[in-house]
């Protein structure tokens, strides 16, 4: 099949690099044009290396390279007003929007009792309030189309409570309950919600590849040490350590796609198992 999102315009936050980028690419692939919004900057408590300004224009290149049209801007989506002015921006740019994938996020990993005021708030701040921002600052537009696919990026750690992200455990499981809410209350405007919940993904934000004089690396492995136990959660039932970016993003191509047209509410995960260990 080509073609499976000819001519819709998709909104992606995060867009700048990583599984955002992808989503672009794989949706431009198959027809759509691409608003890109990623902060593009540090934020405090993140261990890994910030996406920057020269990683949102590259995922434009690369979109521009598939023909397609982009518009990007940088925006932090905890920054509602800045949301709705640059969502607005793109939609006019572009003329339409017909699929939103509220993508971007930070995590932190920390036990419990070094949780900081900062890690929560911060964590919260993006991960959960930064979705809501993104749904009701971009679903005007989609009813103005007629109906449209939104797309909200949990994580397995949005259905079980993975050990030692507490904080991100709770905006993630907060991204499913959106999803589920918002699911009913737009399926009226014809417009589908759902969640999606990737294991671990080959990413600069996994620490998966990192050398053990990563500090989050270290944080993560000091944790297991402490409490070795619980972290079987993280067991995948399949073969695999983790999922590359494509895999997420043919998930989201799919959910965003027509194949999808009465697939609502769900909560999808790309997962090996894990969630279900
Ligand atoms: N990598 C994993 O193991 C994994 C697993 C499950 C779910 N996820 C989720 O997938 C999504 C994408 O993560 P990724 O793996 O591509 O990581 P990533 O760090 O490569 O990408 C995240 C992007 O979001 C942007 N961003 C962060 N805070 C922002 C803000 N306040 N405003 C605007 N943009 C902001 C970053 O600049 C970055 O470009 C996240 O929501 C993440 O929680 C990741």
């Amino acid at each position: 099949v080509s073609g499976r999102v000819e001519g819709k315009v998709a909104l992606i936050t995060g867009g700048a690099r990583g599984q955002g980028r992808s989503h672009a690419l794989r949706l431009a692939e198959e027809g759509a044009d691409i608003i890109a919004l990623d902060i593009c900057a540090p934020i405090r408590g993140v261990e890994y290396e910030a996406a920057t300004e020269e990683d949102l224009a590259k995922t434009a290149e690369l979109v521009e390279g598939l023909g397609r049209r982009v518009f990007i801007e940088k925006v932090d989506v905890r920054d509602l007003a800045g949301m709705r002015s640059a969502t607005s921006a793109g939609v006019q740019a572009l003329g339409s929007l017909d699929i939103v994938i509220a993508n971007a996020g930070i995590a932190i990993c920390a036990p419990w009792d070094k949780v900081t005021a900062e890690i929560w708030n911060d964590t919260i701040g993006i991960n959960l309030t930064g979705v809501w921002n993104t749904v009701v600052t971009s679903a005007p537009h989609l009813i103005d189309s007629g109906g449209g696919s939104i797309i909200l990026v949990s994580s397995a750690a949005g259905i079980k409570g993975m050990p030692f992200f507490s904080a991100y455990v709770a905006s993630k499981h907060g991204v499913t309950g959106l999803a589920r809410a918002f699911a009913h209350e737009l399926a009226m405007h014809s417009i589908r919600v759902n969640s999606i919940h990737p294991m671990g993904v080959n990413t600069p934000m996994s620490m998966r590849a990192k050398g053990p004089e990563d500090h989050g690396r270290q944080v993560f492995e000091a944790a297991v040490a402490s409490n070795p136990k619980i972290v079987g959660m993280y067991t995948p039932s399949l073969p695999i350590d983790e999922v590359q970016p494509i895999d997420t993003s043919n998930a989201v191509l799919y959910l965003a796609s027509d194949e999808a047209r009465y697939v609502t509410a769900m909560a999808m995960t790309i997962d090996g198992g894990q969630t279900q260990y």
